[in-house]
């Protein structure tokens, strides 16, 4: 390479909603190791990660968590065991870190959103979709959870806003091509996916803004509006270069992106919405988005909400985090799902780790230290039946391993590397270095024997940086080797003959899987344990005054029946003490059966204003403790008579 060429990668950048679990660290381990790889081939590499923090959800958790959203993702993002945190324990190398709270981001959102608008290809209309009034939440159909409200559980009503479209229908056809047509989209596999469930299927315009929160880039020219988090969110790939902003100054040098790796299900985003944004934008598009696979665990996707994640931190606090890195993409082929489990871990460890490469590492130094007290003696015998075949396997492996890399085959290109480490360890049982060892007339031939096998380690070792990026430091410093470079690694023989080699503790010591299982399954179900639901934020203090005009009095239930055609509410008829009957509706349906409420001693607020619900008539509220999913009615002993007041 004359000039350096440039290579430009990105991960997604990630949700700041809950710690992340392994299959994130999956695909920001795939990302760097991939990196590194461009790093050791020359490349001027620019490899972006970071967080997309804005949007409902984050406004949601930040409120009930009683804190701001920025205090929120501050605390997830930077906080301590925060992703910043995790990316540094997992050695990830990113040149650049966004988050979308960044200033700068924020300018060169706002300027994208308008050159957009003024193209023409964003336009104001109305959001039709569904309400829910206590949580000020629009959501979609599909967003509900049983046709109630995902966050509180509550009815929702249809409504419309009025927001901002992107018409994205006007680019299904370029786009279409492009999927059709190049190698823009990988795996091939997921581009028959995009066609045909969502550009044939009818690509609709984009609703790019919401006036139902705050939390996120505010329309200049519209007060009141916020950028939707997709178009901020992919925006990132050029804003963190310097794209409508002054904070860097990267983008002529590194956009086009060489590869968004990205997790299957947003390759929607990445494949259709982000390349109809550039080019409506007029500007360049990536050269490919390549759509992972997920890890799985018990068949279904990690998720937090479905309680069962694995924590990378524990895992690399008892294995390492080179084991751990390279566990996870010397496992499962990164283009499709794979199946974790701890059994799967302990094998890999134990097998490749601790039996192959550690045993061919400890084994070499080992008799070179024995034999020739660390030092290679210059005079060395070549034996063509013996040598040839694995000095051939030495020679191929740089380019077979790249042809993988390229491919983002990491699991092929390490299989290509552990073929060459097991052959190496063939290679000490077929030449018996301890038999060679007794003659003293072979003492060249047992030097050219230990030579090839320093040789393995340092090609294995180099070919693996990307990959264990500390491990392999150690191992070739173990072996006397200099910086492991490409051009070394591709020249058999660049190992000086008296290279100083040192002994040390095994580099992954074998683990015992029995014993190991079962303290994993202990830590996993400690770290899962559900999170209790956070309180909710103290209130400001109140007057005695303000307090006792409230009327709190004891009722007795005389009968109780669910509302027609609602699902939550039940109507009650009261004994309040006054003689007439007082009727409450309450959302309780899904904690009471009406019939089991017959007869019981309640309290209800009085004295509030009667209210309809579903055209009916409800003269005060009645008293529950709440707190997360659960609502306890508060009840008091059958004696205490109806009309009693609380004080
Ligand atoms: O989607 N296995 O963020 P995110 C593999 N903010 N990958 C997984 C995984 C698993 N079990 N779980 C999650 C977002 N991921 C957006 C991205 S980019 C402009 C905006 C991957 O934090 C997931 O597939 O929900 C996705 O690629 C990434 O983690 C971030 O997910």
């Amino acid at each position: 390479m004359s000039k350096r060429d440039t290579f430009y990668i990105t991960t997604p950048i990630y949700y700041p909603s809950d710690k992340l679990h392994i299959g994130h660290t999956y695909c920001t381990v795939a990302t760097d190791a991939m990196a590194r790889y461009k790093r050791l081939r020359g490349y001027d590499v620019m490899f972006l990660t970071g967080t997309d923090e804005h949007g409902q959800k984050i406004e949601s958790k930040a409120s009930a968590a009683g804190v701001t959203p920025q205090e929120f993702v501050d605390n997830i993002v930077i906080g301590e065991n925060g992703i910043t945190s995790l990316w540094k324990l997992m050695n990830i190398s990113h040149d650049r870190f966004i988050r979308t709270t960044d200033d700068y981001h924020v300018t060169s959102i706002q300027k994208i959103f308008r050159a957009m608008y003024d193209k023409g290809d964003i336009y104001k209309s109305k959001y039709t979709g569904m309400y829910c009034t206590p949580c000020e939440s629009f959501w979609t159909q599909s967003q509900l959870a049983g046709g109630k409200c995902p966050d509180c559980g509550r009815e929702v009503q249809p409504a419309e806003e009025e927001a901002y479209f992107f018409r994205l229908s006007k680019y299904a056809q370029p786009v279409r091509d492009l999927l059709l047509n190049t190698d823009f989209l990988e795996p091939r596999s997921r581009v028959h996916e995009m066609v045909n469930n969502f550009i044939d299927a009818g690509l609709e315009d984009l609703c790019v803004s919401r006036t139902s929160f705050t939390w996120g880039v505010p329309v200049d020219f519209d007060p009141g509006h916020v950028v939707y988090v997709w178009v901020d969110a992919l925006s990132n790939y050029i804003t963190a270069l310097g794209y409508g902003n002054d904070k860097y100054r990267d983008y002529e040098k590194y956009w086009p992106a060489d590869v968004h790796f990205v997790g299957k299900e947003i390759v929607r985003f990445h494949a259709i919405v982000w390349p109809a944004m550039l080019m409506s934008m007029g500007l360049p598009l990536p050269k490919k988005v390549y759509g992972h696979g997920w890890l799985l665990l018990g068949g279904g996707k990690m998720s937090k909400s479905k309680g069962n994640v694995v924590d990378p931190q524990i895992l690399a606090s008892r294995y390492g985090v080179d084991a751990l890195r390279f566990f996870l993409l010397r496992s499962f082929p990164f283009g499709a799902d794979g199946n974790f489990s701890n059994e799967l871990l302990i094998s890999c460890i134990n097998t490749d780790l601790a039996n192959d490469l550690g045993n061919l590492v400890s084994r070499t130094t080992a008799m070179v230290q024995k034999y020739f007290g660390g030092k290679l003696p210059e005079q060395q015998q070549y034996d063509a039946a013996m040598d040839d075949a694995l000095t051939a396997m030495l020679r191929a492996l740089p380019e077979k391993y790249a042809a993988q890399m390229e491919k983002f085959a990491f699991q092929n290109a390490l299989a290509e590397v552990f073929a060459v480490i097991s052959a190496a360890n063939k290679y000490i049982d077929e030449t018996a270095p301890w038999i060679l060892a007794k003659d003293e007339a072979q003492r060249a031939r047992l030097a050219c024997v230990m030579y090839h096998l320093l040789e393995s380690v340092r090609v294995a070792a180099g070919l693996l940086q990307p990959f264990m990026p500390d491990a392999s430091a150690q191992i070739a410093k173990r072996i006397g080797a200099d910086a492991l470079t490409w051009e070394s690694i591709c020249a058999f023989g660049a190992l000086p003959r008296q290279a100083q080699v040192e002994v040390g503790a095994a580099l992954f010591p074998r683990i015992d899987a029995a014993s190991e299982l079962e303290a994993l399954e202990a830590l996993h179900a400690q770290a899962q344990a559900p999170e209790e639901d956070p309180l909710p934020a103290p209130l400001p203090p109140i007057d005695f005054e303000d307090f006792s005009k409230v009327e709190m009095t004891v009722v007795k239930v005389l009968s109780c029946e669910n509302v027609k055609k609602s699902e939550k509410l039940l109507k009650f008829s009261l004994d309040d003490g006054s003689g007439t009957p007082r009727q409450i509706l309450s959302g309780i349906a899904k904690f009471y059966k009406a019939e089991s409420l017959v007869g019981k001693t309640l309290v209800a607020v009085t004295n509030l204003q009667p209210r309809k619900m579903m055209g009916q008539e409800s003269c005060g509220m009645l008293l529950s403790a709440e707190r997360g999913q659960t609502l306890h009615l508060l009840m008091l002993d059958d004696s205490t008579p109806a009309g009693s007041r609380l004080c």
